[in-house]
């Protein structure tokens, strides 16, 4: 059996009456990209927020590698959440040496090097000095990335990362995140993109907190028996599946 990073079991999570997570369960093998896809309210940032340890589930277990998840372990997990959280009383360069303090590393010169590493990585160099407020929407997700990412996490949850990116950049991320999981991290990334979702090994299909389809994104487009179906096709057969199947 693989190992897995991430297993879940019948897990639910309710706001108040409102069923936002409605029994799900899955696995997620170590050294994998795994992508949520499914529309707004689907429950893809609350899946998220459920695996880092942020909100408790109603019922049901998670283990990211046999222990239930907590912000305790947080130096062993990167989380870019879906609205940047950063501090705009702080540059670029300060934001990300923040981060890389709070994640545990300690050593100076290591954590210098880093830091000036993932600021190249996502291309900030010449902006590293200036307040974080005084970059556009895409620069501020791509230094949001850069603090998940800054302590090299084995774990990394990626909450719509390449939303306002360029075509260009999104490219050069991916090859990144390609280079993380074959030196064995795993990556759970939420997308609304069909570009991002294939790239992903294994994807869930999400709706109204529910996983309605997860395979790879050849499998979940064979499903449809058409051989020119794409992604999008795909998601639409497994609603209309589930409709179906619901009406009967
Ligand atoms: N703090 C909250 N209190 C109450 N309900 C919430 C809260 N946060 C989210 N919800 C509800 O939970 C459901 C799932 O929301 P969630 O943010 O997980 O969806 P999502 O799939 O990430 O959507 P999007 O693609 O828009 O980011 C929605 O119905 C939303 O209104
Ligand atoms: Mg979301």
């Amino acid at each position: 059996m693989p190992d897995q990073a991430i297993s879940i079991e019948k897990l639910t999570f309710n706001y108040g009456r409102l069923k936002v997570i409605n029994d799900i369960s899955l696995e997620i093998p170590k050294g994998s990209s795994f992508g949520l896809l499914g529309p707004n309210g689907a429950g893809k940032t609350t899946l998220i927020r459920l695996l880092t340890g942020l909100l408790k589930p109603s019922s049901g277990s998670i283990s990211c590698s046999g222990n239930p998840p907590s912000p305790a372990n947080a130096k062993n997990i990167g989380y870019m959440p879906q609205m940047p959280s950063l501090y705009s009383e702080l540059t670029v360069k300060q934001n990300i040496d923040f981060f890389a303090r709070i994640y545990g590393m300690r050593e100076k010169h290591q954590r210098f090097q880093r830091v000036d590493e993932v600021i190249k990585l996502v291309e900030l160099w010449a902006k590293r000095n200036i307040s974080i407020t005084q970059l556009s929407g895409g620069m501020k997700q791509r230094a949001s990335l850069a603090c998940a990412i800054v302590h090299q996490p084995p774990l990394l949850f990626l909450d719509e990362p390449t939303v306002g990116l360029d075509p260009e950049l999104r490219a050069h991320f991916w090859e990144y995140f390609a280079r993380l999981t074959s030196a064995g991290a795993t990556l759970i990334i939420s997308s609304h993109t069909m570009d991002d979702a294939a790239h992903c090994e294994k994807l869930a299909f999400m709706r109204e907190g529910k996983i309605i389809a997860m395979g790879s994104p050849s499998e979940l487009k064979a499903s449809t028996g058409k051989p020119d179906a794409n992604l999008e096709d795909a998601f639409l057969y497994f609603v209309r599946l589930g409709e179906v199947t619901a009406n009967v």
